[in-house]
């Protein structure tokens, strides 16, 4: 079931950030090649999908997706790996697609597991922050959009599975 929720960062809003960043990563990576794009499942399935086609310089997509053990704020030793990338990304050019960037555990994990592959080069971007709730800090070049603590829906986000498919980012209660 979807259910609904209020408003904070609108359809319209989502599709001009998104429209900005594919247009400034494509900027930057102008003299790269090709640029691998990362995307963390399940969140950012939906924004990578979108600034995927934003680009206008060759790309190439591939998934993982980690796991935690328990409820939100989990340490980075809680988190595991549960499906890695399909290709290599020695000497590449990687960009990771995040959903949001919390805590920074996560992204932490990543960051350094993905490090240890040697990429030529390796960035992120995040389509929501809360810098208010970090706890590790982790480099993020490109952000959609910094957000206070609430927990946020849509666009991919969840909660307990619920609201990915909502077209816009909302605010629910996490008891709702
Ligand atoms: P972090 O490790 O605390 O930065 O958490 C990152 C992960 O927690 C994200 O990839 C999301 O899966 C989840 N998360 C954190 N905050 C939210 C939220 O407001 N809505 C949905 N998922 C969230």
């Amino acid at each position: 079931m979807t259910g609904s929720a209020k408003v904070l960062i609108s359809e319209a809003q989502i599709r001009a950030r998104v429209a900005e960043l594919g247009a400034q990563i494509s900027h930057d990576y102008r003299d790269a090649g090709e640029l691998m794009m990362v995307g963390i499942l399940k969140g950012s399935f939906i924004f990578l999908a979108d600034l995927a086609r934003a680009l206008a310089i060759p790309r190439r997509v591939d998934f993982l997706s980690i796991s935690s053990y328990g409820l939100r704020g989990n340490k980075a030793g809680a988190l595991r790996l549960i499906l890695d990338l399909r290709e290599p990304i020695r000497n590449r050019h990687v960009l990771v697609v995040e959903d949001i960037v919390d805590t920074g555990h996560t992204l932490a994990y990543l960051l350094e597991m993905l490090a240890a592959r040697h990429p030529a080069s390796l960035k992120t971007c995040a389509l929501v922050t809360k810098p208010s709730r970090r706890e590790r800090h982790v480099p993020i070049e490109y952000v959609g959009f910094e957000i206070p603590d609430a927990w946020v829906v849509g666009y991919g986000l969840d909660y307990k599975d619920r609201y990915r498919t909502l077209p816009y980012i909302g605010v629910i209660e996490p008891d709702q």
